[in-house]
């Protein structure tokens, strides 16, 4: 029998447990929060930034929980947070020391993957230390590779998602044309849904990184720009082909004609004061709170479609995810299993979306939450 423990609706989140962590020889402050579990079991990222605390933890925390109940993943949601307390001198001695320390978690049935702030390496070095494989977790999927390559093979998924989400929606609206996509954050979640929605025949006009917005309005080539872009997602201005127009003010694309807009970086990016420069019909909130909850129900009151962040953005948990819990079947090779990962995890994004637009059309001021207490989730 599933059994889903998790605390009630309160006015913050409030985890079942928050553990605070001491990194010996390390200056950092460090915790794992654990907002639910599911069979024992429950999963988030590790995020690494200067300003992290336990309350923005436990938002996150809660977040997983939602992602993860509205694809049926039956799994808890959990963050890890690492705040150091100046310049990270020694990544590496930090995430074994953090590995060593988090290892009786991870073995009790908490998965902690990456997050803002830390990479895949982090994560197999932290892995090692904790003697951690996703795959040893009792009753996971059976791979033909090990964990880390295989997930490496899957990198996309996120932006592969997200660009299911727009892909379904376009469908369902009866779209068949080639539509006008500006991407805002071109990192790992923008690069890959540039490449899923350009290969489903949709242009690119507009990108936008930290340092400012690119246009073309004929489309711009996206393999030139990958070419230029650096893993952190930014673009290098100076091996950019001619064709292209820079801008350097810090929302331009806002000002890009499209019908797609995807979000893919910051959280409130677009706020209330940037809702009614927004041009495209559909938002798709790539990154987690691209939207502010205002600005959520103001566009939608203007008729945009928004494509909310816990549904769209869900890839790469849902990934880890379905094999933590075995929900992907054992003994497929990798290009099999990958194949039918992305199967079970579109059909997912897609489903969820539609239901959004079903009950925004039918009123609904909060559609997530009301598939959420649908599975009996408290907000
Ligand atoms: N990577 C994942 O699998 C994943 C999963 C779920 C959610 N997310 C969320 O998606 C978002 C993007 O994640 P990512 O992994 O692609 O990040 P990333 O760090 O790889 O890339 C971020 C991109 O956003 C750009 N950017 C940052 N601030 C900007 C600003 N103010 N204006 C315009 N561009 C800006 C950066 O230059 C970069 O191109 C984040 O909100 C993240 O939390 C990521």
């Amino acid at each position: 029998m599933t059994q889903l423990l998790h605390n009630g609706p309160t006015q913050a989140p409030s985890p079942l447990f928050t553990t605070t962590l001491s990194l010996p020889g390390c200056d950092a402050d460090a915790w794992v929060v654990v907002d639910s579990t599911v069979n024992g079991l429950a999963m988030g990222g590790t995020r690494m930034t200067a300003t992290v605390d336990q309350s923005e933890l436990a938002a996150l925390a809660r977040a997983m929980t939602h992602k993860l109940a509205l694809v049926d993943l039956p799994i808890g949601g959990a963050k890890a947070g690492i705040r150091p307390r100046g310049a990270v001198g020694d990544r590496d001695a930090l995430m074994r020391t953090f590995g060593q320390v988090s290892r009786p978690l991870m073995h009790g049935g908490l998965y902690l993957g990456c997050d803002q702030g830390t990479t895949q390496a982090d994560r197999d070095t932290f892995f090692a230390a904790a003697g951690y494989d996703v795959t040893g977790v009792p009753g996971a999927t059976r791979l033909d590779v090990e964990w880390h390559q295989f997930y490496k093979t899957m990198s996309d998924i996120t932006g592969f998602g997200v660009a299911a989400a727009a892909l379904g929606t376009l469908e369902a609206q009866g779209v068949r044309t080639p539509q006008r996509v500006v991407l805002q954050g071109f990192g790992a979640v923008g690069r890959a849904a540039a490449l899923h929605l350009t290969a489903a025949g949709h242009q690119i006009v507009a990108v936008a990184d930290v340092l400012g917005t690119i246009e073309d309005p004929a489309g711009l080539p996206v393999d030139k720009l990958l070419e230029c872009t650096g893993i952190d997602g930014t673009i290098d201005r100076g091996k950019l082909p001619f064709s292209v127009r820079t801008h350097d003010g810090d929302r331009a694309w806002l000002t890009v004609g499209a019908d797609l807009l995807v979000l893919a970086a910051n959280a409130d990016a677009v706020d209330e004061s940037a809702v009614s420069s927004v041009r495209a019909g559909i938002v798709v909130e790539g990154g987690n709170m691209s939207c502010s909850k205002p600005a959520r129900r103001m566009l939608r009151d203007a008729g945009h479609t928004v494509l909310p962040d816990v549904v769209v953005n869900v890839g790469g948990a849902a990934l880890t995810g379905t094999v933590i819990t075995g929900i992907a079947p054992s003994g497929l090779t990798t290009p099999r299993l990958s194949a039918w990962l992305r199967d079970w995890i579109s059909t997912k994004i897609k489903k969820n979306c539609a239901l959004v637009q079903e009950l925004t059309a039918s009123g609904s001021p909060d559609p997530v939450a009301e598939l959420l207490t649908a599975r009996n989730i408290a907000l």
